[in-house]
């Protein structure tokens, strides 16, 4: 009777154990060991991975039989049958081939694979990746594979993610990019940054799709107006498509709940900004430079009260800049509107979260506003080639102790000493530039001493260049 019980239990306990112990068929461990020795491990690989807030190491060194595969780093199984349904072996320091003879390709229940962040020169992206059928993530980017990617990536009916950053040379052609976005229902994330398209946008794009980062693909045409309206859209890049057209919405976006980051660098709008970017009330970040855009700031755009950087540089936006700019954005740190039209004067500085204010390059007038002393977070204030006057007191400056650069060359301003304050510039200040400012003494600038750029051209500056002068700068 007891003897059975005990016999009971050591059954149980092996039963429940073994589906730890000996979950790995042999096979796939000999799989996977042959695909790790297709690779070296060089230290340098995968670097770029800190900056991505990713410590890379070698995942695949400590792969041996003298444990279950299934407990190998970057390794999951499925606890039933034991099969690898996950290797996540990015920023592992990988270096080599993989081929379409690769032994990855007997892994055949993989639902996620990331081999992104390590150097495969000269793969292609083997037409046997169409047959992981079960993948909902794939994730190559930043791999250096090249070539042309097969158009059996479109097989992969579960995908949820595709990532592929286009190192080196990387290409799909414009009938496979198609039937990708027609054939992959699933997708919410497609990452196809930097891979050579060269072809228009095609019109099916799922419902799902959260991500879409299609910069620098060669894309031209027109930007459908069905991928603003794309209802569950986190972000969209369609940066650098230099030959890419577009139109805003002029209705509310079905995105605009949803939208939190919008780069549309260098597409050409040859339009108005739309009262109805104002809808978007959960965007971030705007970058919408090189946009060839023209007329004023709608005062909508006072609306995004969630945005932290709006970039606008580049552009023929004219008219006066809002003051819900500068009053009503809560969150705006860098606001960079170099390069336009914009005219009138500046209104109140309010928002204390501004870190750089860009604004070069436009027809500005009337006087420095007095309540840039209060944004003790600027970084970078740039007023130069405008048409601001009066006298500025370097006092001005002297709460800004963030203060990396500051530019206020070519106005109509002279920039004085005049309360001979005990002022000091901050430690991190590198860049001065107050060409053709009036300046008639160099004393102000004694505590600046770590500058990398200076600029006092045209100014009335006489007599002995001090002897201090010579050493700021140089350590
Ligand atoms: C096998 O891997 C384990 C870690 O999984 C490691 O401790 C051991 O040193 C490895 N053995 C060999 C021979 O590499
Ligand atoms: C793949 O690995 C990298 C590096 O660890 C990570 O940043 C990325 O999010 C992973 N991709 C997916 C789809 O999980
Ligand atoms: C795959 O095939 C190539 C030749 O096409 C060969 O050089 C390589 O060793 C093979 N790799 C494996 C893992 O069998
Ligand atoms: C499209 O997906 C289906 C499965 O949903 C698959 O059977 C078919 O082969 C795919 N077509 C192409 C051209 O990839
Ligand atoms: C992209 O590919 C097309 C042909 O497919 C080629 O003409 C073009 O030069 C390529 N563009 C770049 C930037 O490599
Ligand atoms: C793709 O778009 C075309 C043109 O709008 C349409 O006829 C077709 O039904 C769409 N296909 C899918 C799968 O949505
Ligand atoms: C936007 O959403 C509404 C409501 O769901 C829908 O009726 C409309 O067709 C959508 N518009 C576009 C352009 O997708
Ligand atoms: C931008 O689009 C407008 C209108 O379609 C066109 O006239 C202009 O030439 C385009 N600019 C560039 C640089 O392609
Ligand atoms: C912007 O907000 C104001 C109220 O603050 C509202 O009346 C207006 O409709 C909003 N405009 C847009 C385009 O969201
Ligand atoms: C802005 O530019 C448009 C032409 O694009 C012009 O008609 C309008 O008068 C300009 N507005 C201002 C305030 O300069
Ligand atoms: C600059 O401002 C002055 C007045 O301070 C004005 O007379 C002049 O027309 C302005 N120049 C430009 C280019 O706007
Ligand atoms: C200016 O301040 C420095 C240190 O903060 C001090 O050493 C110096 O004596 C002061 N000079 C004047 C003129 O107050």
């Amino acid at each position: 009777m007891g003897l059975s019980v005990v016999f009971l239990i050591i059954f149980l306990y092996q039963l429940s154990c073994s589906s730890s112990i000996f979950l790995c068929p042999k096979h796939q461990s000999i799989s996977l060991l042959k695909f790790k020795e297709t690779f070296t491990i060089n230290p340098y690989v995968s670097s770029r991975c800190y900056f991505r807030g990713q410590k890379p190491y070698p995942k695949t060194s400590s792969w041996n039989m003298s444990r279950d595969c299934c407990l190998w780093d970057g390794v999951i199984c499925d606890e039933m049958t034991g099969h690898v349904i996950e290797l996540d072996l990015g920023c592992s320091r990988l270096v080599g081939k993989t081929d379409s003879n690769s032994s990855l390709f007997q892994l055949s229940h993989l639902q996620r694979l990331n081999l992104s962040w390590n150097e495969f020169h000269g793969s292609h992206i083997s037409p046997e990746f169409g047959r992981f059928s079960s993948l909902t993530h794939l994730d190559l980017f930043y791999s250096y594979f090249s070539g042309q990617i097969p158009s059996e990536i479109s097989h992969l009916s579960n995908l949820h993610s595709l990532r592929l950053y286009g190192t080196g040379s990387l290409r799909l052609i414009a009938h496979d990019f198609k039937l990708l976005l027609q054939n992959l229902t699933q997708l919410r994330e497609l990452d196809l940054t930097s891979i050579n398209i060269s072809s228009t946008i095609p019109l099916n794009f799922s419902s799902h799709f959260t991500t879409l980062r299609l910069g620098f693909t060669g894309l031209y045409g027109i930007i459908p107006e069905s991928i603003f309206h794309l209802p569950n859209l986190e972000t969209l890049g369609l940066s650098y498509n230099y030959k890419l057209n577009g139109y805003f919405p002029k209705t509310k976006w079905n995105s605009s709940a949803s939208l939190m980051k919008l780069d549309l660098s260098g597409v050409n709008f040859s339009d108005n900004l739309p009262e109805s970017i104002g809808y978007l009330t959960s965007v971030h970040s705007l970058s919408l430079p090189n946009c060839n855009l023209r007329g004023p700031i709608p005062e909508s755009l006072s609306n995004l009260t969630r945005i932290e950087r709006l970039y606008l540089q580049d552009n023929s936006l004219n008219g006066t800049i809002p003051s819900g700019m500068f009053s009503r954005l809560p969150s705006l740190s860098r606001l960079h509107l170099s390069n336009n039209h914009f005219s009138g004067e500046l209104e109140d500085f309010k928002s204390n979260s501004l870190e750089e204010i860009i604004l070069g390059g436009n027809q500005l007038q009337g006087q420095i506003p007095k309540s840039i002393q209060n944004l003790e977070n600027l970084k970078g204030l740039d007023l130069s080639f405008n048409n601001f006057s009066g006298n500025v007191d370097i006092s001005l400056f002297s709460n800004l102790k963030q203060l990396l650069g500051l530019s206020l060359s070519y106005n109509k301003i002279s920039l004085s000493n005049e309360n001979k304050v005990n002022f000091t510039w901050p430690e991190s200040l590198n860049l001065l530039q107050f060409a053709a400012c009036e300046v008639k003494e160099l004393e102000f600038l004694r505590s600046a001493n770590q500058l990398l750029v200076l600029d006092l051209s045209h100014n009335k500056i006489q007599g002995r260049i001090p002897d201090w002068a010579w050493s700021n700068g140089c350590h």
